[in-house]
């Protein structure tokens, strides 16, 4: 049997739960493209010299997942904006024989948000963020590039916060995390970019009733697919946007890299790949 004629994959340390397959696998399938998209379990100290190999392996390139994002991005030769904005890299792809990075997720939450709430104006609404760590920088780089006002950040860890608002500007407010339900009465966004929620983690105490009647509750965490938050956010009346979306839209830039064409997340991928989460 030949080997498929564009090969990609996943690299993560474990990388068994990764949903990455089943949607570049969608893809391949519906555009009738002669490619594989496969899980590739790399240790660390050894993503530098599988990147170095790609070409060698006949990989057009890779997704990145945890803990690799950070030695990724090191590797690569060229970097995208987006990619240097938060200085991690979950897209990589050859070029010229030179490796380039990307980081997907940021535009993945917007194209998100546009296609679940085509009315939202992000130049007109501040944005309140909980957390700072990898995901938390790439939402917060996304929408300072769609225009927000003002961004407010929430960290356990309040210099974490200050690092993230230096780094990003005037924009940007760093406050305590004691503080986010007080200053969070004049938001049109609230996204939860902690773990809290997910299966296995605490749950998130975040109080919602001080929140404007029409603000978009996100959260970034995808299992369960309804968080605490997102469930508190409906009964509250106010509209939810769960990280599934996030996680299909932050695909499409690699599968275009690599194989050639922009593909559509489409309800039925969402079915799939909610179908496989249920399963967790
Ligand atoms: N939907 C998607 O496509 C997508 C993409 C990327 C990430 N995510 C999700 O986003 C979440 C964050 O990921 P990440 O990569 O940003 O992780 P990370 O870099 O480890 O950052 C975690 C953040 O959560 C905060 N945090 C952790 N435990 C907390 C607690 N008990 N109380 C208060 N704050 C707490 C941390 O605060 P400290 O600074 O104080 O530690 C930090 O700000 C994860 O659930 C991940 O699965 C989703």
């Amino acid at each position: 049997m030949t080997a498929p004629k564009i090969q990609a994959c996943i690299i993560g340390w474990p990388v068994a739960h990764s949903r990455s397959p089943i949607i570049h696998g969608y893809w391949l399938k519906k555009y009738g493209i002669d490619g594989s998209y496969t899980k590739r379990a790399v240790e660390p100290g050894e993503v530098a010299a599988f990147l170095r190999n790609l070409a060698k392996e006949r990989l057009a390139g890779c997704n990145v997942t945890i803990p690799h994002k950070q030695a990724a991005y090191a590797a690569a030769a060229e970097r995208t904006d987006a990619a240097r904005a938060v200085a991690v890299a979950n897209t990589l792809w050859l070029e010229g024989g030179r490796l380039h990075a990307d980081n997907t997720d940021g535009i993945g939450f917007v194209r998100h948000l546009r296609a679940s709430m085509p009315r939202f104006d992000a130049r007109a609404q501040a944005v309140t963020v909980l957390g700072a760590g990898g995901a938390a920088r790439c939402v917060i780089h996304a929408m300072l590039e769609c225009g927000t006002p003002e961004l407010c950040v929430f960290n356990r860890t309040r210099d974490r916060a200050d690092v993230v608002a230096r780094h990003f500007g005037p924009r940007v407010k760093a406050y305590d995390w004691r503080d986010r339900a007080d200053r969070s009465r004049e938001v049109g966004l609230l996204i939860n970019a902690t773990p809290l929620g997910m299966h296995g983690a605490a749950e998130l105490d975040m109080p919602l009733a001080q929140l404007p009647d029409n603000c978009v509750v996100a959260d970034l965490v995808y299992v369960p697919l309804e968080t605490p938050l997102l469930a508190a956010a409906r009964a509250r009346g106010l509209r939810a946007l769960d990280g599934l979306g996030m996680l299909l839209h932050q695909a499409v830039r690699g599968f275009e890299l690599w194989f050639g064409q922009r593909p559509q997340v489409t309800p039925e991928l969402r079915a799939l790949v909610e179908a496989d989460l249920t399963k967790t």
